[in-house]
């Protein structure tokens, strides 16, 4: 028999009792270098294959838990209140039950996001990230680093990423329980780096990314070689990073995507996320590259590109995207995030 998230968590949380009064944390959005596409199991989103990721600085999500006034169990979602039938609170409360033993304690969760709606960003990396600190903070788990990003990964499986800021590796592991299935910093900073956040569509994605995720691992003949090919971009990516080196880093990332999205279109039914804006915008990075401007694009399970480059050529890049898209650009490296340890240089 297969083993549930709760067996796993049971094994670590102390035997306390765990009411509290409030507790409120920060974490930030993450965009992988080196993507994790295929879960090896579903039910605790393990990886087939290791990925690492930027965490996106200041901007992500901020969730709060305060004992509920109401009686029942509530979701504010950006101050609105949300009915309990809707996918978020089905999502979050199963989440929180798994932490909470048997007190019936009801809670008030209010969570927020300033991550660019505009981009289309996946906000439940950040999401689960911060769910998962403020959840350690209000029932006093005292659980390590480690065992947060082990337990956010149930949430989303990238959530494990985003309990650190920086350069952030996550480790595919090789047990049943998971339990060596969890991020760690890939400790180097690099101020230069910036990374540009170009809204294509904002449309709500038809096929969530755990659902591409299966229909690729079960259906593509390319998948057989992606698992290998990530373990050598992540190296390669790692080396990239340490020596600064822009245009590997670019280079790998960019076809480390774009493999990713050739194992989904050779899936049956094949799945494309792309809009015809998305294939402009990608030709417009090729074209200026062959200007001679060092810039490249990653995808994740959507239509919207990000793209990496450094802040020398912010202004170029600004100006080469004016109409249609809206480009968000971040410093993954300015500005302190609260709680989250600096990282330091390579
Ligand atoms: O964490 P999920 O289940 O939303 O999956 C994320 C998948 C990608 O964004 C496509 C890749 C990644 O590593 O973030």
């Amino acid at each position: 028999m297969s083993i549930s998230k709760q067996d796993v968590i049971k094994k670590i949380l102390p035997d306390t009792p765990n009411e509290g009064e409030f507790a409120e944390a920060f974490a930030p959005g993450n965009i992988a270098l080196c993507k994790y596409w295929g879960k090896r199991n579903t039910e605790l989103n393990l990886p087939i294959n290791g990925s690492l990721s930027i965490s996106l600085g200041t901007l992500g999500s901020r969730t709060s838990i305060a004992e509920s006034e109401t009686g029942k169990d509530q979701v504010y979602l950006k101050g609105e209140l949300l009915d309990d039938k809707e996918p978020f609170v089905q999502r979050v409360i199963p989440f929180v039950n798994l932490f909470r033993k048997d007190l019936k304690q009801p809670v008030c969760i209010k969570t927020n996001n300033n991550l660019p709606t505009a981009a289309g960003l996946a906000s439940s990396a950040s999401g689960f990230a911060a769910l998962m600190r403020a959840i350690n903070d209000f029932y006093h788990l005292g659980l390590s680093r480690q065992n947060q990003s082990t337990f956010a990964r149930m949430g989303s499986g990238s959530a494990a990423r985003s309990i650190y800021r920086g350069f952030v590796e996550w480790y595919k592991g090789e047990r049943e329980d998971g339990m060596d299935s969890y991020a760690e910093p890939y400790e180097c900073t690099w101020q230069e780096l910036r990374i540009g956040l170009l809204k294509v569509a904002t449309d709500q994605k038809k096929i969530s990314s755990s659902l591409g995720m299966q229909r690729t691992v079960n259906s593509s003949v390319l998948y057989r070689s992606w698992a290998q090919q990530a373990d050598q971009d992540l190296a390669a990516i790692k080396r990239a990073i340490s020596d600064h080196d822009l245009e590997q880093l670019g280079a790998i990332a960019e076809k480390n995507a774009l493999s990713m999205h050739a194992t989904m279109i050779s899936a049956w039914p094949p799945l494309l996320y792309w809009t015809s804006d998305s294939i402009e915008a990608l030709h417009r990075v090729w074209e200026m590259r062959e200007l001679g401007i060092a810039v490249y694009l990653t995808m994740d399970a959507g239509p919207n590109l990000k793209l990496i480059f450094q802040g020398k050529d912010e202004e170029i890049i600004r100006d080469a995207f004016p109409e249609l898209q809206e480009l968000d650009i971040v410093a993954p490296f300015k500005g302190r995030i609260d709680n989250n340890p600096e990282p330091t240089d390579c």
